[in-house]
């Protein structure tokens, strides 16, 4: 157990400020643990079973009368319930349809969606009073902004809204979480977040499939005494839990074949930044990113994973030996605080279970994936524009910005300032700059999907070398980006996925293809309004 001189500093700086106390009994800090459960009801490591989220079946299909393609409708109702979580006690969350993570949705490219989200939430959150008015993100997907999440576009309690998606895009691992203005870490924290998975015939075709197709989402949690969530984000720098959860589980066990699997692997921590690797020693094979598959694989013995993104990654079982047990464990990353435990992930337990070998995935590890995708064919010379953006604290007012701009700025300006005005189609450089050596910032940008160029003028990692949409900006960083921008119109945002940032206040936004004065026919704001849920 080391405790870093930061780690005593944050605590410290908490206590003396009795900050975020709200959840705890008492203020008293150790560096030990976040959580203020009893030794007898705190999880330990590889006590619980792996699990995984139900698929939510749809409604019905439809016909999309436009294009006579197929439309899956959904129903989906956030609200509060009860966890088990702990090995005793209970844990009130908030979820989508009463779990934490909430249904995958998995649907196949060229089905349409449209998801009736239904707020039955308690008017206010029971820690801290806010209005639980939501917003639903599709983050990964190219929504119309009306469908997009907007911040300040919220439903509330008793009331419904129905989401359309577009299904598009190349596969790719999604995520839903809630996007409220102000409140999102709190309540993707609370259980607001789940994973979307879209197929196509090429991922089907190369990836494992079915039971081999392995949702992990991963956070960060601390608890009070009680078995309750705690919360607290250091004044707004970043909430770090001691106990990691797989799929809503402490440090889960999972049995497998000995055979290759695919782990969709999301980092749905508010704050905390992961860096994977294998107790083993052995690799893990890249093969897909936040925007789908990748031109190829990258085998990497450990990796830098900020919240929100997403990779997957292929485990090859095939030469353990029977009860065997390898780690999936955290290294860790600068700026995060670490506990007792939360340099261990999971576990898998190898069996002699008869090995699934019914299709090629079972054994063969792919060696060209998505050589042709369109983001990562882009070339710096397509570039019409450069433009820089500075994420970084303002001292005098405490908040976290992008250029000095907030979202405060936004709401302020009848949600008509953008930081950029970009052409329909255009192809642009982005750059974010770091430059102070406090914290990392993991930028997400809507609507597009974008090719790392460079980080402080040197290649990305291995595994950014596919298609991205959110980059970890880590301290001193420096990064450039190529994206194209379309094929909708409108208003989108740009924020830091540290949860806590973005609420205070490190999100903006820009405009394509519109100038400010024309009628925007998707104003997120006005163009599909939340119905009274009678
Ligand atoms: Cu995953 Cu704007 O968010
Ligand atoms: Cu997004
Ligand atoms: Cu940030």
């Amino acid at each position: 157990m080391t405790v870093s001189r930061r780690q005593v500093l944050l605590l410290g700086g908490l206590g003396a400020l009795g900050a975020g106390a709200l959840s705890f009994p008492s203020r008293e800090v150790e560096a030990k643990s976040a959580s203020r459960l009893s030794s007898a009801e705190m999880p330990k490591p590889f006590q619980s079973a792996f699990v995984q989220p139900p698929v939510l079946q749809q409604d019905r299909v439809g016909v999309d009368p436009a294009d006579g393609g197929p439309v899956n409708y959904y129903t989906l109702t956030q609200k509060a319930a009860m966890a088990s979580i702990l090995p005793r006690l209970k844990t009130p969350i908030l979820g989508y349809n009463g779990i934490f993570p909430g249904p995958t949705i998995s649907l196949d490219q060229g089905t349409k969606a449209v998801l009736r989200v239904r707020n039955q939430l308690p008017a206010t959150h029971p820690n801290d009073g806010h209005v639980l008015a939501t917003s639903v993100h599709l983050h990964g997907s190219a929504s119309l902004p009306q469908y997009d999440g907007y911040a300040s576009d919220i439903t509330h309690p008793g009331f419904f809204k129905d989401y359309n998606y577009p299904n598009f895009q190349p596969a790719r691992t999604l995520w839903y979480h809630d996007h409220g203005v102000h409140f999102t870490a709190q309540n993707a924290y609370s259980g607001l977040a789940a994973q979307y998975h879209m197929h196509d015939p090429v991922e089907r075709k190369l990836l494992p499939q079915g039971k081999y197709d392995v949702p992990l989402v991963i956070s960060d949690a601390m608890f009070a005494a009680n078995g309750a969530l705690g919360y607290d984000d250091n004044t707004h720098s970043g909430l770090w839990g001691d106990v990691i959860l797989v799929n809503g589980k402490p440090w889960p066990v999972m049995k497998v074949q000995k055979r290759i699997y695919r782990f969709r692997i999301l980092n749905c921590s508010i704050s905390r930044s992961l860096k994977l690797t294998l107790s083993t020693g052995d690799p893990l094979v890249v093969v897909a990113t936040d925007g789908g598959l990748m031109p190829k694989p990258q085998s990497v013995a450990n990796y830098r994973h900020a919240g929100a993104e997403r990779y997957e990654v292929l485990i090859d079982f095939r030469k353990y030996k029977t009860g065997q047990r390898i780690e999936l464990r955290n290294l860790s990353n600068k700026n995060n605080v670490d506990y007792d435990f939360t340099n261990k992930v999971m576990a898998f337990d190898v069996t002699d279970e008869p090995v699934d070998t019914a299709d090629a995935t079972w054994n063969t590890m792919p060696t060209l994936l998505a050589p042709g995708n369109e983001v990562m064919a882009l070339t710096e010379k397509q570039a019409k524009k450069v433009r820089r953006f500075r994420v970084k604290r303002n001292h005098t007012t405490n908040m976290w910005t992008i250029d000095d701009t907030s979202w405060h700025d936004v709401i302020a300006s009848g949600y008509k300032k953008v930081s950029a005005e970009v052409d329909l189609d255009a192809v642009e450089i982005w750059e974010f700059e770091n430059k102070s050596g406090g914290w990392f910032h993991p930028v997400h940008i809507h609507l597009v999907d974008f090719k790392i160029l460079s980080r402080n003028g040197r290649a990305p990692f291995p595994q950014e070398l596919g298609p991205k949409d959110v980059v970890y900006v880590g301290e001193g960083e420096t990064v450039r980006l190529l994206m194209k921008f379309g094929p909708h119109k409108g208003r989108y945002m740009v924020h830091c996925h540290n949860l806590p940032h973005e609420d205070h206040d490190m999100m903006v936004q820009f405009r394509v293809g519109l100038k400010e004065d024309d009628y925007d026919p998707c104003d997120p704001m006005t163009a599909a309004l939340p119905q009274w849920d009678a």
